[in-house]
């Protein structure tokens, strides 16, 4: 009995002794974040300086977007988010964290940026290796060059004449709700698959999301929370191929390519593995599996998803779609004649999108940067120690009031030269950021915006349903925005008068 006295006062002991070092090293680490760390400089709130926790509040919110929008509002350009975390909205720390000079110093942070795509993104442009990056954006590039995304625009045109006669179709019985955050979805999802093998997934078509759309979206979901246990390899390898990504991609990566091979038709058609095939084949199997299921992923959300802010916005701001509507309606003389190169000479077009781009980027938090430089970096003006987390946050330097007068608002005139926003930073505004992973399919994008875009302008007029909207515009964002379905009620042009 008094063994067991004796035995258990040891072990209140040494329990005792080991929180007592735990609370010791806790209070010495907090205070090295908060006063000896090369970081102490950086303003912030101490709370965030010394402890992850207001990090996990903001990001499990899903408002971390707003939350570093206020952080930058009250501390000024260079905010500390957490003990080794900081964030920029200054216009010379993009080119100091992502540009090319800078490759060999920072390199993508595998913590906040998770790899779903075939085999963890050893084999694909989002890999964290920069030699077979480069190698990988060597092989891509050229299918992405302004003269190999002119060949593409027929595809683009067909798609998007599908769905406009889809929607005409329904609106024709009548003036009709329609859900533009998945049609837009249907067509971007079809419009990349088309061009990546000359045969697209038929979702407007169908009518429906094909399964790879559905998963696409949910690895998004998904990979906002694999942030949370990616330091734990085996788990994240496990959710992925729970996940069924790699299956499903693969297969269907594969049988396209092969139907490309097989169908005259689609080998025929411009597309990106048609050019890789006429340039000798230079991916390996497990290569394409990882390029093509990246470049689906990476060009279909992000694409359906600006042009759904740039429909939301027009409704809700009918002088915009007046001056928008107008200047598409005179340029042409039929649909049929809407073609790029005389879309491109259309500035208030190209104002609409690049506005709808500023206030809702489709990645709105910080893409983390890890800086791996020895010594350190300076990062505008600021030295940032080896380790440390940095990022522009983009929708906080997008709408911050010391870059835009009206941050909050919706001006494609800003972008035109208008003198009431003559201070504005325009060159803060990099929705496909720069360097060396400067966005592969923005001109691309761009076609696919500017064409669709002016494609419904020449048939519909649409306005925001009742206080339809209010969802989109209270969106939360991980890695990208959760969806929130925005419905526009559309006629057909001049039933309606916009007022
Ligand atoms: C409005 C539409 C789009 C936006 C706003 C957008 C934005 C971005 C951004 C911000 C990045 C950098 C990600 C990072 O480094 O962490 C990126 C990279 C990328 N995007 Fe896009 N994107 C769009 C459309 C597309 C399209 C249409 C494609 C291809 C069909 C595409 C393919 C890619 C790929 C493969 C990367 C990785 C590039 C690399 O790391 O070398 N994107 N995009």
């Amino acid at each position: 009995m008094a063994c067991f006295r004796w035995s258990d006062s040891q072990f209140a002991y040494q329990l005792a002794t080991v929180v007592a070092l735990l609370f010791v090293y806790l209070v010495a680490k907090a205070v090295h974040n908060k006063f000896i760390s090369p970081l102490c400089k950086i303003p912030g709130s101490s709370l965030n300086a010394v402890s992850w926790l207001p990090w996990y509040k903001y990001w499990f919110s899903g408002y971390m977007h707003c939350e570093v929008l206020r952080l930058h509002e009250k501390y000024g350009p260079v905010v500390r988010i957490g003990p080794s975390e900081v964030s920029f909205i200054d216009k010379t720390a993009w080119k100091d964290i992502y540009s090319l000079k800078r490759c060999r110093q920072i390199e993508r942070d595998p913590k906040s940026f998770p790899s779903l795509t075939p085999n963890g993104s050893k084999f694909d442009l989002l890999t964290y290796s920069p030699s077979d990056h480069a190698r990988y954006r060597r092989i891509l590039n050229p299918c992405f060059a302004e003269k190999a995304t002119k060949t593409y625009e027929p595809t683009v045109r067909k798609n998007v004449d599908k769905m406009v006669a889809k929607l005409l179709a329904i609106v024709e019985k009548g003036n009709a709700s329609i859900n533009v955050t998945k049609w837009l979805q249907w067509l971007t999802f079809d419009m990349v698959t088309d061009v990546c093998w000359g045969e697209s997934f038929e979702c407007v078509d169908q009518e429906k999301s094909h399964p790879c759309l559905a998963l696409s979206m949910d690895l998004v979901s998904l990979s906002s929370f694999i942030v949370f246990i990616s330091w734990w390899k085996g788990l994240k390898d496990l959710l992925v191929k729970l996940s069924g990504v790699e299956g499903l991609f693969v297969n269907l990566v594969r049988s396209k390519c092969e139907n490309n091979i097989k169908l005259a038709d689609a080998s025929k058609k411009a597309s990106i593995y048609s050019n890789l095939r006429a340039a000798g084949n230079p991916l390996n199997q497990a290569e394409l599996d990882g390029n093509l299921t990246a470049l689906v992923i990476a060009g279909s959300e992000t694409t359906g998803f600006a042009l759904t802010a740039t429909s939301y916005y027009l409704a809700k701001n009918p002088d915009c779609f007046r001056r928008a509507a107008t200047e598409v309606r005179s340029a042409f003389s039929s649909a049929d004649d809407i073609n790029d190169d005389a879309l491109k000479k259309l500035p208030y077009l190209k104002a609409t999108i690049d506005e709808a781009l500023r206030m809702t980027p489709a990645e709105p938090n910080g893409l983390a940067r890890k800086v791996v430089a020895s010594g350190g970096l300076d990062i505008a003006g600021q030295f940032i120690p080896k380790n440390t987390a940095i990022y522009v946050s983009q929708f906080a330097a997008n709408r911050s009031s010391s870059h835009f007068h009206l941050p909050d608002e919706y001006h494609p005139e800003r972008w035109l030269g208008d003198a009431a926003f003559e201070n504005d930073d325009l060159d803060v505004v990099q929705p496909f950021i720069m360097g060396v992973n400067v966005c592969i399919g923005r001109g691309l994008a761009f076609m696919e915006m500017r064409l669709t875009l002016a494609k419904l302008l020449w048939e519909f007029d649409w306005t925001v349903e009742g206080a339809g909207g209010k969802d989109f515009e209270q969106s939360k964002a991980w890695h990208v925005w959760i969806k929130s379905h925005v419905h526009l009620r559309f006629s057909k042009r001049g039933d309606v008068v916009i007022c």
